[in-house]
């Protein structure tokens, strides 16, 4: 497993030359669900670079792509469930926050996973049961109670609908926290939680592939990972999400 975290370790960092070389003033940009939900060329471009490069790796795993894909999580097969660009309206921006997601399951667990992102060149990767690390350094989340956290949220963007219950959320944990922070990106959010930059991560609304390696990396560090009611995750489909040290 070491070795095949090491290979797709390289493969996002190729994907992220992609990334900080994109002709940003000429490419093309599509509208998916909603005017809010965009997908560039790139995205399309490094799911399709992902794609073939996993599947040199690990020919019998499944491949889910943010950008589609046909194949579904089986019972107990190997499964990647990828974000060519977690962070795509940051990518348009040129706001230098987005990363690479790329996360492998057996069946509905994640064995592991990486996240990477270009602009710092710094790859997050895990191995379940093997610890968390950057840049080949080991990582944990933080202790600080929540009357020194820093909370993170996203704004569940593509279902506006969410916002009025996510600034209640969020309201309970401004005056309960340091501060809080949207970064746009909630992959590169649960690596802040992971490393300890950050406490608490939340949004109303992400899917599989937002979180799924950011995921093994936060509980790797020692952190929790739940749904903002406190269930398990599930990656059938959109969910709420909650991510924390273990003190708060
Ligand atoms: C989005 C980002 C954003 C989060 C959204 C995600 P995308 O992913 O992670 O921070 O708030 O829920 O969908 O569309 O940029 O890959
Ligand atoms: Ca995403
Ligand atoms: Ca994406």
């Amino acid at each position: 497993m070491k070795n095949l975290i090491n290979d797709i370790c390289v493969l996002v960092k190729e994907c992220g030359k992609v990334m900080l070389g994109a002709d940003r003033e000429r490419m093309a940009i599509d509208i998916k669900s909603g005017v809010t939900d965009l997908v560039t060329e790139y995205d399309t471009k490094i799911q399709a670079q992902l794609q073939v490069g996993l599947k040199s790796l690990l020919p019998e795993a499944m491949f889910i792509g943010e950008e589609g894909s046909d194949d579904q999580l089986t019972d107990d097969g190997y499964a990647f469930v990828v974000d060519p660009i977690d962070g795509t309206t940051n990518f348009i921006k040129d706001y230098h926050w987005s990363a690479i997601s790329v996360a492998l399951l057996k069946g509905r667990e994640v064995v592991a996973g990486v996240v990477y992102n270009p602009y710092l060149d710094e790859a997050f990767s895990a191995i379940k049961g093997e610890g968390a690390f950057c840049n080949g350094k080991r990582i944990s989340v933080s202790s600080q109670p929540i009357g020194k956290a820093l909370v993170l949220f996203g704004s569940s963007p593509y279902d506006k609908g969410l916002f009025p219950k996510t600034i209640e959320v969020l309201s309970e944990y401004f005056y309960q926290a340091l501060d809080i922070r949207r970064s746009g990106s909630a992959a590169l959010d649960l690596c802040s939680v992971a490393c300890g930059r950050a406490d608490v991560y939340f949004e109303l609304q992400v899917s599989p592939w937002d979180f799924a390696a950011g995921k093994l990396l936060v509980e790797e560090a020692g952190g929790v990972v739940t749904s903002l009611d406190g269930a398990p995750l599930s990656f059938e489909g959109q969910t709420s999400i909650l991510a924390k040290n273990s003190v708060i």
